[in-house]
């Protein structure tokens, strides 16, 4: 299987270790073990517990416990309902090897995490490619799904919340592409991984495993939880689904490590208090962002709804690619170029990280457009 190079990752991998101010990051409120055992009531007998932990193989498909916390954050799932993997990567690439073959058609909608058509594609899937309108809020256009979902279409792939622009699909919008996937047999494959941090409302958005029969989706505890040194991720989809995807499964995982099956429990259990805690830095760190977007005559943006990431337009006649290096050689600060995610003219920025950093990088940010 012939695979080509995660131009995010290789970015990312290639260029943070000499940043200063690092603005590509996608995570927010990332936890030690040591904050995460305070959110229960008894530290010394969760630490001993641990200590106590005997390091053989865990439970091959989870444990209950955990399978049970995951399934308590969809309105119709159940444990069996739920497989278990190394993070959202993970659990993208088992649903892909398992539920697509040679041939197949999928509709991928970008910008979007490589995962969501770059697999298909070393599988020698037909990918159709349909892109998010900046002038519709990042919504989808639906005429052109439409258009682009037929028959012999297998999956849609989607990202809701969308990373990188933060967007969140409206409920009409969802309910639409549903009935197109419906009409043509399509299974719906909903990358979910920022579920939990809408801004307002419930932050947790509706989830296409609860409203589509063949809805598959995927998440993880790296984004909304706070905690993606766990590598601990599933898919939530149809029993029959699973049991295909476990079969696939037993090649790549085996099980995930005992300590952070159980660390992992103790998150979802605390999740009301890690999610208030994530969603106020979101929140205060995007009001920053949004003050100085609106004091920046050369930068654009719609403005996110959800998640930990902005893309940001830029009026420059530069390649995001040469931008960022351009900038970060000569001022350290660090943007993930839009080119890397196929949309020119912008950079995706990760707005969560610490807020005077952010604030710091973003007046240098704005002194070096100045003279450029
Ligand atoms: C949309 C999306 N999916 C999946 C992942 C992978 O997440 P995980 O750390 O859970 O493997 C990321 C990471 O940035 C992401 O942004």
């Amino acid at each position: 299987m012939k695979i080509k190079e995660f131009g995010v990752e290789t970015w990312i991998n290639n260029y943070e270790k000499d940043c200063k101010y690092n603005l590509s990051g996608t995570c927010v409120g990332i936890l030690s073990v040591e904050d995460l055992i305070k959110m229960t009531d008894d530290f010394e007998k969760i630490l001993a517990q641990i200590l106590d932990i005997e390091l053989g193989y865990g439970e091959v498909y989870g444990s209950l416990k955990l399978r049970n916390n995951i399934a308590s954050l969809y309105e119709t799932a159940e444990y069996q309902n739920i497989s278990i993997a190394h993070g959202a990567i993970g659990a993208n690439s088992l649903a892909y090897l398992t539920l697509i073959e040679s041939g197949d058609e999928i509709v991928s909608v970008l910008p979007v995490y490589e995962q969501h058509y770059s697999i298909p594609e070393s599988i020698n899937a037909k990918v159709k490619k349909i892109f998010l309108k900046e002038e519709n809020g990042w919504q989808i256009d639906l005429n052109e799904l439409e258009n682009s979902v037929t028959k012999r279409t297998k999956m849609i792939c989607l990202n809701n919340p969308n990373n990188p622009t933060g967007a969140l699909i409206d409920d009409e919008i969802l309910d639409a592409i549903v009935e197109i996937a419906r009409k043509n047999d399509a299974y719906i494959l909903c990358d979910e991984v920022y579920r939990g941090l809408s801004h307002h409302g419930n932050p947790f958005s509706r989830s296409i495993f609860d409203i589509y029969e063949k809805g598959i989706s995927t998440g993880s505890l790296s984004k909304t939880f706070s905690l993606p040194g766990l590598r601990l991720g599933w898919i939530a989809a149809p029993y029959e689904v699973i049991r295909k995807i476990n079969v696939q499964r037993d090649y790549h995982v085996i099980c995930v490590g005992r300590i952070n099956d159980y660390l992992a429990s103790i998150a979802l259990e605390n999740k009301d208090r890690i999610i208030k805690n994530n969603l106020s830095i979101c929140k205060k760190h995007l009001e920053m962002l949004d003050d100085w977007v609106n004091s920046e005559p050369g930068i654009t943006y719609v403005k996110p709804k959800a998640g930990t990431t902005a893309f940001l337009k830029y009026d420059m006649n530069l390649p995001s690619k040469d931008l960022c290096l351009k900038l970060q050689n000569e001022t350290g600060v660090m943007f993930l170029p839009g080119e890397v995610m196929e949309v020119e003219n912008h950079l995706r920025m990760g707005y969560t990280g610490d807020y005077k950093t952010t604030q710091k990088a973003l007046e240098i940010f704005s002194d070096w457009l100045k003279v450029n």
